[in-house]
């Protein structure tokens, strides 16, 4: 496994790898849902390569920049273990160089759900991962279907900007609680790691509701709440069944429906999705 970390050295070890080459963006501190991408993307490809980058154009000012968990020692050791080839942590500075003004962004579908919680995200993810594109030319793109706006916005970003790559989704990864695995679950202490587990309890619910017959969007959301509101140390700041195309929240019967929330867990924002429907 080769680590670099200048886009030259880069682009010269990406040179010398066979294809089909797959891609995991990722911003470290890994668990097993980013393990399940390399996995993945081991499996369908002839060589893969692993971004490291804590993207700090994708943190609002107020958000957990400064203490985004980060171990990369540990990392390597994970990656290599999966027989990663190529392992690329960027310099920031190569990254947004002084002066830097150059932005891609996906209009609508980043104003919905997390983009109205969290102004500028996307706008910031989108640029980082057009420029790990350009870097390491991947012919396919590992996400997780955890962050799911993430996905739908990065497919749209593939299409409009005819990047010639495949964006391929995998599963979200839980632990036996059906908490997501996610890097800032290492900022809840145990009573909130127990409490978080009514994120999934509250997606769970309004699916059996929906497999049951219950089927209006408000309805659904109602459920959402109710079961959020059992949990005292959840604090809801969204909850939505929305159209899984076009993000829009939806109102009357539902046919195919993406359910999402973000709660607060003390200090800790969460997010987690489900897919109902065909
Ligand atoms: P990060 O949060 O590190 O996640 C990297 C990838 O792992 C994303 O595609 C994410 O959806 C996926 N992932 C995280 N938790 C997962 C889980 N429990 N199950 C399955 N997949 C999971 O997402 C980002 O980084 C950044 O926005 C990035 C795309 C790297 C751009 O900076």
């Amino acid at each position: 496994m080769q680590v670099v970390h200048s886009l030259d050295q880069l682009r010269s070890v990406r040179a010398g790898l066979a294809g089909p080459h797959g891609l995991v963006p990722t911003m470290g501190y890994l668990h097993d849902g980013h393990l399940s991408l390399v996995r993945r993307a081991k499996a369908e490809c002839a060589s893969v390569g692993v971004s490291i980058f804590v993207n700090p154009a994708q943190f609002g000012p107020t958000e957990d920049l400064g203490s985004y968990p980060v171990d990369l020692q540990r990392d390597l050791d994970l990656l290599r273990h999966e027989q990663v080839d190529l392992v690329w942590t960027p310099d920031r500075e190569e990254m947004y160089s002084p002066g830097f003004q150059t932005w891609v962004e996906v209009e609508n579908l980043s104003k919905h759900l997390e983009g109205k919680s969290r102004p500028g995200h996307f706008r910031g993810v989108t640029t980082i991962v057009t420029k790990l594109f350009h870097a390491f030319q991947p012919d396919r793109a590992y996400f997780g279907q955890k962050d799911a706006q993430q996905v739908v916005v990065i497919r749209r970003m593939v299409k409009d900007l005819n990047f010639p790559l495949e964006v391929v989704v995998c599963p979200t990864i839980r632990g036996p609680e059906g908490l997501a695995m996610s890097s800032r679950n290492s900022y809840l202490n145990p009573r909130e790691r127990a409490a978080a587990a009514v994120l999934y309890r509250t997606l769970t619910a309004a699916e059996l509701a929906f497999r049951s017959g219950q089927t209006d969007a408000e309805s659904l959301r109602l459920r959402m709440r109710e079961v959020l509101m059992s949990e005292r140390r959840a604090r809801p700041e969204y909850v939505s069944v929305a159209d899984p195309d076009t993000l829009e929240e939806l109102e009357g019967p539902v046919e195919r429906g993406l359910l999402s929330l973000a709660v607060l867990v003390g200090k800790t924002r969460l997010i987690d999705n489900l897919l109902i429907g065909k």
